[in-house]
């Protein structure tokens, strides 16, 4: 029986999100319906609603979350009701150009829930990101669950579902941090913190924290940053320079995604090293720039999309270290709201006071 429950839409354009019932199907062959413990507030969330990613209003929104299965469809034997689950948005096909040449990270053909979650009548809803987890329960491919250890705390589990994960697998696995390397990361919302953390995991000695705001750079110090350079009163670039033996480091991460940040990692870097862009740009953003710099500095230029992760690898392993006490992901959870408020958290993270609200069901 297709079920009624609460779920955080956008209607429209700009307007404000409203708390409505919303109907979830049976789950349909490869599909899981799961029902939401936490999700974590994302930019993402936010730029949905102001028509940033695409037309397809009302949408769904909420994509960070992790859940507990509840009813399985046809042909699932990946997970079954019970299952502790972080939701992912990189359900890997496995076939498509990327998945066979043995780089399912890129996989251009990512399954969702075939079905529709609507509204009550009958209005088909648009899952951000292909989750919709503001929501009592939700509907999901099986591909998205991804079995990690119970133990955890679901509001810092779900968080591994994007803006997190991102973060860590931008220095882990695109910027390949290894153990001595020196690490700036300019912007330390929580993607940025998280690139420290992860950098801190991967065996960096010089992590730079990079931002504008004088609490992110406290906050990224407890997260691991061994430096703090405040942008707004130095010249980053400078900087990042001289807590490097005047040569820059080895990875610079951005995760602003603005064309003066990227430059900034561009000329922060040592000679041969790497730049990673794990923040989002918007679509007039323009740089120019020497094109002889780019030869002469030499190294990689890497964009990160979603870290890089692969969730069945990735997940269950950060979930590992943070219960050892090797990665405190539990600090990116600044506040527990409920599902009312979502609108609210937007505005808080717009004012730059949180690294994460996330809703607690
Ligand atoms: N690549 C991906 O897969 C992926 C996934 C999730 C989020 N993101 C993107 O990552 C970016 C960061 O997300 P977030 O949640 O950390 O955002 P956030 O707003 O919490 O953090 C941004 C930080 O950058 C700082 N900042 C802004 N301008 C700056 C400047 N000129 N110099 C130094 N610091 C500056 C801010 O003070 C803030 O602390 C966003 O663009 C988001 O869309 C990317
Ligand atoms: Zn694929
Ligand atoms: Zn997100």
């Amino acid at each position: 029986m297709p079920q009624q429950v609460r779920g955080v839409i956008a209607r429209a354009k700009g307007s404000p999100v409203e708390l409505t019932d919303i109907v979830i199907p049976d789950p349909g062959p490869g599909e899981v319906v799961v029902a939401v413990r936490a999700c974590g507030v994302c930019h993402t969330d936010l730029t949905y609603r102001e028509g940033g990613i695409n037309d397809e209003f009302p949408f769904l929104l909420g994509h960070e979350a992790a859940g507990t299965v509840e009813s399985v469809g046809e042909g699932v034997d990946s997970v079954q009701p019970g299952d502790f689950v972080v939701l992912n948005w990189r359900a890997v096909c496995g076939r498509c150009r990327a998945c066979k040449r043995g780089r399912p990270q890129y996989c251009f053909d990512t399954f969702n829930a075939a079905q529709r979650m609507t509204l009550t009548d009958g209005t088909e809803l648009t899952p951000a990101l292909g989750i919709g987890a503001f929501a009592d329960k939700t509907l999901v491919h099986a591909g998205q669950c991804t079995k990690v250890d119970p133990a955890v705390d679901p509001a810092v589990a779900g968080l591994l579902g994007c803006g997190v994960m991102a973060g860590i697998g931008a220095a882990v696995n695109t910027g390949a941090v290894s153990r001595g390397d020196s690490v700036a990361v300019i912007g330390c919302g929580g993607v940025g913190d998280a690139a420290i953390a992860g950098a801190r995991l991967a065996g960096a000695t010089t992590i730079i924290a990079v931002d504008r705001d004088a609490t992110k750079l406290e906050w990224a110090a407890g997260l691991g940053a061994t430096h703090t350079v405040n942008a707004a009163e130095t010249d980053a670039v400078a900087a990042i320079q001289g807590l490097t033996g005047g040569f820059g480091a080895d990875v610079v991460i951005d995760a602003v995604g603005r064309p003066e940040t990227w430059k900034q990692a561009f000329y922060a870097r040592d000679l041969a090293g790497t730049v990673v862009l794990v923040g989002v740009p918007t679509p007039d953003m323009r740089l120019e720039m020497p094109l002889l710099d780019f030869f002469s500095h030499g190294g990689a230029l890497k964009s990160s999309w979603y870290g890089d992760c692969l969730p069945e690898r990735d997940f269950p392993m950060l979930v590992e270290l943070h219960l050892q006490g090797r990665l405190p992901l539990d600090r990116f959870v600044t506040e527990r709201i409920s599902l009312h408020d979502v609108e609210k958290a937007f505005h808080t993270m717009h004012s730059g006071e949180v690294l994460r609200s996330v809703v607690v069901l």
